[in-house]
């Protein structure tokens, strides 16, 4: 079989299900290569700025591995803009649902607010915004690492003269995350807290 011979999909076989379930397993393999890929094209993204949203993403995970943070933390620091390709109204939502089945809870949620805790740097300069959006999370377990990691890792992540670490040095560390099992407990680990920081890794990785 090379294709199905549906064309609606409740007259599909089980041999065609199996057939195409093999072809989705096989994609999915895949998912790292194309999140790079996508990483890249979001160097075309968002002028204006003196950095890419290419740059930005790497000098964020940059900063995250320098600061000690583990694997979790490094690849969501990557990906967090990743959204803005597609989805410039909830970009924080988006890399969140890319990123869930594959790290740690606590960083997927600050992946995904991140977009109101930002908003402190810079929504009493514009007209409707709410400079304190963060605080409708307030109380939120999570709260205080969304925090540290927008003051460390995003909004610090606009320098032209950071000495990034290169895409590809981080290429490995998302094949790692995402050839994990999707919604492993032992990896989502829910309501398990990690430092963003550890200076004895950092100290190690300069
Ligand atoms: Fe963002
Ligand atoms: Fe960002």
């Amino acid at each position: 079989m090379d294709k199905v011979n549906f064309t609606q999909m409740k007259d599909g076989t089980k041999e065609e299900y199996e057939f195409l379930t093999a072809h989705e397993i096989d994609h999915t393999k895949h998912t790292a290569h194309r999140l790079l890929k996508a990483l890249v094209d979001l160097d075309e993204s968002l002028s204006g700025y003196q950095i890419t949203r290419l740059g930005h993403s790497v000098q964020s995970a940059t900063r995250a591995w320098r600061d000690g943070a583990d694997i979790d933390w490094v690849v969501s620091a990557l990906l967090h803009d990743i959204g803005d390709i597609y989805a410039p109204y909830n970009h924080d939502e988006y890399a969140a649902t890319i990123l869930k089945p594959f790290v740690r809870e606590q960083c997927a949620w600050c992946v995904q607010t991140h977009g109101d805790f930002q908003m402190l740097y810079y929504g009493h300069h514009l007209d409707g915004f709410d400079q304190h959006k963060r605080e409708r999370h307030a109380g939120h377990p999570y709260f205080d690492d969304c925090a540290e990691f927008c003051e460390r890792w995003d909004q610090a992540s606009f320098d032209p003269d950071y000495d990034d670490l290169p895409l590809e040095f981080f290429a490995p560390m998302v094949e790692q995350v995402f050839a994990r099992k999707p919604y492993d407990p032992a990896v989502i680990r829910a309501g398990e807290r990690e430092p963003l920081t550890n200076t004895s890794v950092a100290a190690e990785r300069e």
